[in-house]
């Protein structure tokens, strides 16, 4: 298959990060290298910040940071991805203080210090394989790649990685770095996805109390494949549409008297839909409720080992997501016609979407013949080439 997105091994990602270190700090030796993965969403989409369900995977794509703590709270990066150092010091750091990439690891440790820990400042080299702006989670993938950074280090007292109560505070780190110094309004499914996966399972995230189940996810063992389809239109949280459909729910939740849109629940959809103002609250609702209700018929057919029956929910949740939701785009719903057109079983945007990727489920062995058909229905609709990548449910951040 061409146009294929390899994951780098640990020890080559580790090399990249190492070389990166010793040509920007030569006079310095990092104290370790740290990853974290990208994530793809399988359902439960836009669930994450109305309090409902949403059912990640961590993808063998990571990116490593090679990091040497500092005495002086000075803070150093530098990006296989970016030209020239980002460089700022701990105490600069504040809402709206602090822009680009940089604001993601340095706004962690400012996260940290926030939450009562003691943290200072570092020299850092960032390598990655997550495709970027993908809608696969970059930021969230860099955010958990400085959190264990930051929680192994020697004299901080970072939150402990070892225990998934530890990984909890290092997500509410993530999640304030990206809210509040990155400024896009996210909802933390990505960081928890990152922290918190087991490999070769699903991970259950209900987002109403943070709980979490591991579901066993093998595809391989069912004889189907995840293809990821990055279809190259470049999407951000960071603009206002995603703020926008978050403000609609926030707002749809306020007039509907719950504290989220969790507590509305599938007989109850009616008369919420009925009791809202406009046209476009209920259909964004319509679409959360139903989302959370796709989410756990998911988690069923997985649980009874029914996996290959999955199709028809995710191809439900694309709908809605075009339809109600209103966050597809025209290369993404190209995406999945084609895919599921060559075969695929079900296929679904994945992630906050206006672009990125979409996943679809196939025969395992059918990967080249989907995404040529894929690629065939992109360049007789004009589209740039999109790119692809296998989703196999792997490790969290270490
Ligand atoms: C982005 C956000 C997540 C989530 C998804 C949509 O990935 O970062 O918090 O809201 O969009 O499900």
């Amino acid at each position: 298959m061409t146009d294929v997105v390899t994951a780098w091994t640990d020890d080559e990602g580790a090399a990249h990060a190492r070389a990166l270190f010793a040509e920007m700090f030569p006079d310095h030796r990092p104290d370790g290298v740290w990853s974290a993965p990208g994530r793809v969403n399988l359902i439960g989409e836009h669930t994450d910040y109305n309090g409902g369900l949403a059912l990640p995977i961590a993808l063998p794509h990571r990116t490593y940071v090679a990091l040497r703590r500092r005495d002086d709270g000075a803070i150093r990066l530098i990006s296989g991805r970016e030209s020239g150092a980002w460089e700022t010091s701990l105490d600069q750091i504040d809402p709206g203080a602090v822009s680009g990439w940089g604001a993601y690891p340095a706004g962690v440790a400012w996260a940290l210090e926030q939450l009562g820990h003691a943290v200072g400042g570092f020299d850092a080299a960032v390598a990655s394989c997550v495709p970027y702006g993908s809608g696969l989670s970059s930021s969230a993938a860099l955010e958990c790649a400085f959190a264990v950074a930051f929680a192994a280090a020697p004299g901080w007292t970072g939150p402990d990685a070892a225990t998934d109560q530890g990984r909890v505070q290092l997500v509410t780190a993530c999640i304030r770095a990206e809210n509040e110094i990155a400024g896009a309004n996210t909802g933390g499914m990505d960081q928890a996805a990152s922290l918190r996966s087991q490999e070769g399972h699903a991970l259950l995230l209900d987002c109403r109390d943070g709980s979490i189940r591991h579901i066993p996810f093998d595809l391989a063992a069912a004889g189907l494949e995840l293809l990821v389809i990055d279809t190259k239109a470049e999407h951000s949280h960071v603009d206002g549409q995603y703020a926008q459909r978050r403000a609609t729910c926030e707002a749809a939740a306020q007039t509907l008297e719950v504290a989220t849109l969790r507590e509305i629940s599938p007989d109850r959809l009616d008369g919420a839909l009925a009791a809202l103002q406009t046209d476009e609250a209920r259909k964004r609702v319509r679409h959360v409720v139903t989302e959370i209700g796709r989410v756990k018929q998911f988690v069923e057919l997985l649980d009874s080992g029914r996996v290959r029956e999955v199709g028809p929910l995710m191809d439900a949740s694309h709908a809605s997501l075009a339809e109600d939701y209103e966050v597809s785009c025209a290369e993404l719903d190209v995406a999945v016609t084609a895919a599921r057109a060559a075969g695929a079983l079900g296929a679904r945007m994945t992630g906050g979407g206006f672009g990125g990727s979409a996943i679809a489920l196939i025969e395992a062995g059918t990967s080249t013949q989907v995404s040529a058909a894929v690629k065939l229905a992109f360049t007789e609709a004009g589209f740039g080439a999109p790119a692809f990548l296998t989703a196999i449910a792997s490790r969290p951040a270490h």
